[in-house]
């Protein structure tokens, strides 16, 4: 079983392309919303987690299913964290958090996507996101290999990616988004916001909660193109990976 977490798509494609015949791939948002959290390996299942790097550590959708869940059995367990060119040390964090619930995370590694987070810095254009597509089409190929052999491989890095958590949390601020005049009130933001961040109020979406996952679904995903992120947004084409245009 391959639970995902992502807000452009680069993540479930990574989950999609790493599952073998019939493995359920299952979105952490869902689980989140559900509190599912409880499950039962039989001998030689796998516990895959496929999710973005966030400002160099793990983001809280992600946490808040690692720190619940219940699992029952001893799957070999792997992460594979999307990213768009920094390497952190956010798999010592899932390995620690996944040790508190008695999960053993046996091999975790980085795939680089394209970045999307246009609030930081542009999404890379056309051109090099299809080369960057390529090369993790290689890298997705090698890991399933390696995947299905169940390799074991040290988690590197301790608990260094906590000390990036409030640099997070001061970049989830829901306070700079807002709906510019060309929102159609179609409501997807609202729809897909995995935090349930966002209400629709007299057709238009008023982000409700004071911070969010900042997963940037609302923001690259519009239809419209018409959400903002204060001005750090403006004038930046959005980014959504193919499978989800
Ligand atoms: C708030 C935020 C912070 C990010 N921080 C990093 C980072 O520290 N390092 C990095 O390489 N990519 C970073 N990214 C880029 C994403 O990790 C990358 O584009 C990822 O593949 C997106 O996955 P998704 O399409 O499944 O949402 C960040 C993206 C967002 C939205």
């Amino acid at each position: 079983m391959i639970f995902y977490f992502t807000g452009t798509g680069n993540s479930l494609a990574t989950a999609k392309a790493l599952a073998e015949d019939g493995e359920p791939v299952v979105s952490i948002a869902e689980v989140n919303k559900t509190k599912a959290y409880s499950y039962t390996f039989k001998k030689g299942e796998r516990l895959g987690i496929v999710f973005p790097e966030y400002c160099s550590t793990v983001g809280k959708p992600v946490l808040d299913f690692v720190r619940n869940l219940d699992v029952k059995g001893h799957p070999y367990c792997f992460a594979v964290i999307t990213c768009g060119g920094v390497v952190s040390f956010a798999a010592g964090l899932l390995r620690h958090e996944l040790a508190e619930r008695g999960i053993r995370l046996h091999y975790a590694t980085f795939v680089r996507m394209p970045n999307n987070a246009i609030t930081y810095s542009p999404a890379p254009p056309e051109d090099k996101q299809q080369e960057l597509f390529r090369k993790a089409d290689v890298r997705l190929a090698e890991l399933k290999e390696k995947l299905r052999k169940h390799t074991v491989r040290p988690v590197r890095g301790g608990l260094l990616a906590t000390a990036f958590q409030p640099l997070l949390r001061k970049s989830s601020s829901t306070v700079p988004f807002r709906a510019e005049d060309g929102c159609t009130g179609c409501g997807l933001c609202a729809k897909r916001c995995p935090e349930e961040a966002i209400r629709m109020e007299n057709g238009r979406p008023v982000w409700v909660k004071a911070t969010c996952a900042m997963c940037t679904a609302c923001l690259n995903r519009c239809p419209a193109g018409a959400i903002e992120y204060g001005e750090k947004s403006a004038g930046r084409d959005r980014y959504v990976h193919p499978d989800l245009r």
